[in-house]
This record gives structure tokens, sequence and C-alpha cells, in this order.
């Protein structure tokens, strides 16, 4: 019988403990899917902690996945037993060996891309999409401001921008992260705990600012990040690794006609055509080079706490992805 990580409270890494748990049978418009990777990611920690409460205990947590077809129900749009895909979603359930998937959710994985490879990019590939693409149409010739820009999503962020003709400015917390950020193609590297990087963004934009602003470390750099905009710039702002962000009036985002936004990919991929069009150009980008799955850490599904504990502790300088087989 497969095994699936079960919380049953919320808490520290220990909390994720190993069980034998019977998916069942796919019923209509149902996959049942045998993992063979598992993306962990930053939100897996906010679900774990209880930051977010967003899963009902006990409960599967793990939100992106890759794995093999092992069975189908009816309605199920073509997919079948042997076929290859990946998935996100905000339904949990993902740290586990085999689980019953909604069709609906299933992307087709490209030959060329591995599974621990679509694991460990798929949703940040998507989200650095949804950010680029959707919220906010980087153009060639603007500039772009992007926070973490060493992180997970904050590479793919520089990569893809740089890309579409951007000039990308990147903030980071080490100089070990400058030169990640720098070969992934940010222009100009700010080491913002050092640095007044408002200061540094006005004299890098000769005083204009910039056009977006992608800010996922929240209540250190919000109001920051407000101060670097040009007329008319965009603030997004997609995480909170430093805390949660202050309220905020209206009227302060006057001073340059701003606007905000504090995207969620999920509301971005809701329906088979808005999901087929982020997962497909994210397919794309990494098919022509522009994205690159790093190396990941890739452990057991049973120790599915020390890979939390490598994430929280910025062990690990890539992705890292839970493996099933390697138990
Ligand atoms: N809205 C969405 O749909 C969506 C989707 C995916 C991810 N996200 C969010 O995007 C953010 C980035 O995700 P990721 O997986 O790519 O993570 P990550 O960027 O690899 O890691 C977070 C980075 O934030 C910086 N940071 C600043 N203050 C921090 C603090 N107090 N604690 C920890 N880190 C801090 C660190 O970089 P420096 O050392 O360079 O400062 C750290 O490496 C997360 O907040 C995640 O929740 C949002």
């Amino acid at each position: 019988m497969p095994q699936a990580i079960v919380m049953t409270e919320y808490g520290g890494p220990e909390v994720l403990r190993g069980q034998i748990v019977d998916p069942g049978t796919p019923g209509p418009g149902e996959l049942r899917v045998r993992q063979t990777a598992i993306g962990v990611n930053f939100h897996d920690v906010y679900v774990r902690t209880g930051l977010y409460k967003t899963l009902s205990l006990p409960g599967i947590p793990g939100i992106e996945a890759a794995g093999v077809v092992t069975a189908a129900g009816r309605d199920t749009d073509g997919f079948a037993p042997g076929d290859r895909i990946a998935y996100v979603t905000s339904s949990y359930g993902a740290y586990a060996e085999e689980r019953i998937l909604p069709a609906a959710l299933a992307l087709r994985l490209p030959d060329a891309l591995g599974d621990v490879a679509a694991a460990s990019i798929l949703l940040k590939g998507m989200t650095a999409c949804m950010l680029l693409q959707h919220v906010h149409q980087v153009r060639p010739g603007q500039t772009v401001l992007v926070h973490a820009a060493a992180g997970g999503v904050g590479q793919l962020l520089c990569r893809w921008a740089t890309h579409l003709g951007a000039t990308v400015i990147g903030t980071v917390g080490s100089e070990e992260k400058a030169r990640i950020a720098r070969a992934c193609g940010a222009n100009h590297v700010i080491l913002y705990r050092s640095e007044d990087f408002v200061a540094r963004v006005r004299e890098i934009t000769a005083g204009e600012g910039v056009d977006v602003a992608y800010d996922s470390v929240g209540r250190d750099t919000f109001l920051g990040s407000l101060d670097c905009l040009a007329y008319l710039g965009k603030l997004v702002n997609f995480g909170q690794s430093s805390g949660p962000v202050d309220p905020l009036a209206p009227s302060r985002l006057a001073a340059r006609s701003n606007a905000l936004f504090r995207p969620i990919l999920f509301h971005y991929v809701r329906g088979r055509a808005a999901l087929e069009a982020v997962a497909g150009a994210t397919f794309q980008a990494i098919a022509e080079g522009v994205l690159r799955p790093d190396p990941a850490l890739q452990l057991p599904l049973a120790e599915a706490g020390k890979a939390h504990s490598a994430l929280e502790g910025r062990q690990a300088p890539g992705p890292i992805v839970l493996v099933p087989d390697a138990g």
C-alpha cells in the first residue's frame, strides 16, 4: 500500500509524518497517478506552520508534482494509463506516492522534460509567466525591479524579463547571491541589506523609477518598492518572505498614479484554457532555454521534514524535490 505524508497538527518539520494511505479508484473525470517527483515550496512551509489555514487536518500537503497515470475514470479528456503528467493544485495532496487527481489539472509533460526537473520548476515557472505576461506585460525597453533575485522565482523572473528585452534591477541578500542574479541576466544588482535600494534604483534609472516592481519579500521592502516606481508604474506584491505587509491607504498610490497588485497563481489558471495558456508558455520557455531547471536536491518522500528544514534554513542552493522511489 502506498505511503503519504499526513499532517494531523500544525508545527515544526516533525509534524510531517508518513502513513499508509489507500488513494482509491478514480471516479468520472479523475486519474490515479503514481508520483515520481514532488516539488517543495515555501507555500508548504506556511501550511505546515499554520500561517495558512488552507489545508483541512488531517490532510496531505503539497501543491505540485509529476508522475505517471496508472488508471483513468470516464471522461478524462483523453488521458490514459502510461501518460506522463505534472500539475499544480490549490487543493493539496501532492506529498504522496499515489493520489487521485482531477484530469482537468493534468498537464502532459514534454518528452524532453524529466520528472524531477518538471516538479522543481513548474509552479515557479508558471508564477513567473503570470507575473511577466498576465499581471503586467513586460515589453522591450521597460525597467523591472526583482526582489530576492537569486531566489527560485526571482531567478526565473530575471531570465525571462531580460529575454523579453527589459532592463532588470535585482536585489539580493549577499555577494554570492549577487553572482547568481547576474548569471541569470540581472543588469544591475543591489545588496538590499547593506545598500539603500530606493536611492540606488533612482540613481540607476536617472530618477525615472521602474515600470514594474516584483516584490515577494513583503514587509521589509514593500514601501520602498512603491518609492521605486515610475509614473504609472505597478507594484506587484506576490509573497511575504519577510512577513505580511501593513495596510496601505489608496491615496498613497496617487503620488505617481501607481497601481498595486496582489496576485495568486491559482486565480490566473482557473479553467482549462487559462491553465493551458500559462503552462504552455512556461513549457515553451523551458524548451527554448529561456528558463533552465537547476539541479534539485532530491530527498525520499519520508524525509519531507528534512526537506522543509533545508528550505527554511536556506541550506539548499537550488530547488528541493521529494522522490517517492528514493526511499
Ligand atoms: N503569489 C503566488 O502565486 C506565488 C507563487 C509562488 C511563490 N510565491 C511566493 O514567492 C516567494 C518566493 O518563492 P521561492 O520559492 O522562489 O522562494 P525563494 O525566493 O527561493 O526564497 C525566498 C527569498 O526571500 C528572501 N528573503 C528576504 N527576507 C527573508 C526572510 N525574512 N526569510 C526568508 N527569506 C527572506 C531571501 O533572499 P535574499 O537572501 O536574497 O534576501 C530568500 O532566498 C515566496 O514568498 C512564495 O510564497 C507566490
